[in-house]
């Protein structure tokens, strides 16, 4: 008899061609995501600029931009900057969405920007404070693709106390 079992997981996730196809409020949420890599960003040595624009419960939006440094493991990413700044301005509010975007070379890449994996754990932190699935617009000028709660990038996600 052997005792092991194979699963699988299930990940879903919507996909809409190009920003015109996206619902409103998330085109709304993407522009604000490229502003802030276009406008805000220092990316000096690696020349990829990253925008997050994070909803807020109480209908703030906090955008953030990846910060780099000489001294490369200093920067941060474009997600964390705009998560711990929105936590900072409204501690009792929580993170109802984030859109993420990247311009390189002066245009919006053409694929989904994906946060990294320090990023989705700072993520699912965020999604432990509300309590309910954060919705994660990840945008490319060809691609958008949309998932609902953070589980769907971090499946296996590390917990105190497991
Ligand atoms: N970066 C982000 O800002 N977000 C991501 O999800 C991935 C990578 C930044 C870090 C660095 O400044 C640049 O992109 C290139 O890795």
């Amino acid at each position: 008899m052997e005792h092991k079992t194979e699963k699988s997981i299930l990940i879903k996730y919507k996909e809409y061609e190009g920003i015109n196809n996206l619902p409103e409020e998330d085109r709304a949420l993407v522009d604000m995501a490229v502003k802030a890599a276009s406008e805000s960003s220092y990316a000096p040595y690696s020349g990829f600029h990253v925008g997050a624009a994070v909803l807020m419960e109480n209908g703030k939006v906090v955008c953030g931009s990846n910060q780099e440094n000489a001294s490369y493991p200093c920067g941060l990413c474009a997600e964390r900057t705009a998560l711990f700044y929105a936590h900072s301005k409204y501690p009792k509010s929580s993170v109802s969405a984030i859109a993420i975007a990247a311009v390189s070379d002066g245009n919006v890449v053409s694929f989904p920007v994906y946060p990294c994996g320090a990023c989705r754990q700072a993520l699912l932190e965020s999604q432990h404070r509300k309590g309910s699935p954060i919705r994660i617009i990840m945008h490319g000028s060809e691609k958008t693709q949309i998932v609902n709660g953070v589980e769907s990038l971090l499946p296996f996600s590390f917990k105190l106390g497991q």
